[in-house]
């Protein structure tokens, strides 16, 4: 990527289609999966860049938070690969770089609340500058893409003729379409906790509860398609959406009431895997109309995890002179790595009230 946030050389090798095989990430495959793929992909990135490595100003990786196998490989790579061609190092945050992604496409100023969903992480934050962040909330067990690819593993989704390619999440979304929300009655998570924080366990369990009784109604064995997959993904998809909703609207009053966002224009981003829900996007839509800010979401290929948004994160450290290392010794990866201040306790001291929304999406 050069200096303005153009893509010059990239490459993917996805290993989704093996995780989804398997059922779930193990973790020694995905290290052995990026070990075998890691300097043929890099290659390929800088042969179409037609940069050479001595013309690059930096590099940039993932170093925090994440699978611990996974940044290893990265982390083990990056060193040596600066060594080599003498350059300095970027250590980036996962969630930082979710963050400012939307930047590289609008020029979004700060700061701006941001949500970011995905399949590993669930948090509400104000992003003051490239690297200062005001945490508000987060999860305090599963992430909204995890429970959605566990109901979907649950459902046997991937036997599902339309779906046999999709990611929990998005086989969800697909299905969801054809389903009556209001067939199944699913208990919004934490209505007693005003604060910000999420919780989807509890979601994951009413859910599996359900299938399991239907399974038995409908003598269906574990493993094959209930008749009512449509209208359970549809009730999930609506729970969830409406819990992120609701805890984004509270977001959104608790910063207007502390003055953290500007007066007038203020912005919500969206980023992470689950961010490229279109039903949930026109839930939070409905918030953000509804609070006069505009919702802003990253292009769905840079809301899934990708390379760019870690260079584009690389890219506006370097414009600031923020976390510019030419020494490497020291440095190591953290699987788990908090973002910013976390003031979720001054959220919950505030106890903000959420006005009631009509959260009913027409497809
Ligand atoms: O950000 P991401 O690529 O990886 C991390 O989890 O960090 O997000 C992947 C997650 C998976 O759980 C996947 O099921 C979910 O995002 N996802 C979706 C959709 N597309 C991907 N969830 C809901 N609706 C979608 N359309
Ligand atoms: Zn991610």
């Amino acid at each position: 990527m050069d200096e303005t946030g153009s893509i010059l050389g990239e490459s993917l090798y996805s290993q989704k289609d093996v995780h989804l095989k398997a059922g779930g990430i193990i973790p020694p495959v995905a290290q052995r999966l990026h070990r075998e793929h890691i300097a043929r992909v890099t290659q390929e990135a800088l042969d179409m860049s037609g940069v050479a490595p001595s013309d690059l100003s930096a590099v940039a990786t993932t170093v925090k938070p994440g699978l611990a196998l996974s940044l290893g490989v990265g982390l083990d790579y990056s060193i040596k690969f600066i060594q080599q061609h003498k350059k300095p190092f970027i250590p980036i945050h996962h969630m930082e770089a979710h963050a400012l992604t939307v930047r590289m496409i609008e020029p979004v100023q700060f700061p701006f609340l941001v949500l970011l969903v995905s399949g590993g992480h669930c948090l509400l934050a104000v992003s003051k500058g490239v690297d200062d962040f005001l945490l508000l909330g987060k999860s305090l067990d599963e992430a909204p893409g995890d429970i959605l690819d566990k109901v979907a593993r649950r459902l046997s989704l991937i036997s599902h003729p339309e779906c046999s390619t999709l990611s929990g999440g998005q086989a969800i979304e697909h299905i969801a379409k054809q389903g009556d929300r209001l067939k199944f009655s699913l208990k919004l998570p934490m209505g007693q906790h005003s604060d910000c924080n999420f919780s989807f366990s509890g979601l994951r369990t009413q859910v599996i509860h359900i299938i399991h009784k239907k399974e038995g109604e409908e003598g269906i064995p574990m493993g094959q398609l209930l008749s009512c997959v449509n209208d359970i993904a549809a009730a999930v998809q609506y729970t969830v959406a409406s819990h992120i909703a609701k805890r984004t609207h509270r977001a959104i009053l608790f910063c207007k009431a502390k003055g953290l966002l500007p007066q007038n224009s203020a912005t919500l981003v969206v980023s992470g895997g689950v961010a490229s829900n279109q039903y949930i996007r026109k839930t939070l839509k409905i918030v953000t109309d509804s609070t006069d800010l505009t919702l802003l979401c990253p292009p769905a290929k840079l809301c899934t995890d990708n390379g760019v948004m870690i260079a584009w994160n690389g890219i506006e450290r370097l414009r600031e002179g923020k976390g510019i290392l030419n020494h490497v010794e020291n440095i190591c990866y953290e699987p788990k790595a908090a973002l910013g201040t976390d003031i979720s306790g001054q959220v919950r001291e505030a106890a903000i009230k959420v006005p009631r929304l009509k959260l009913e999406i027409k497809e």
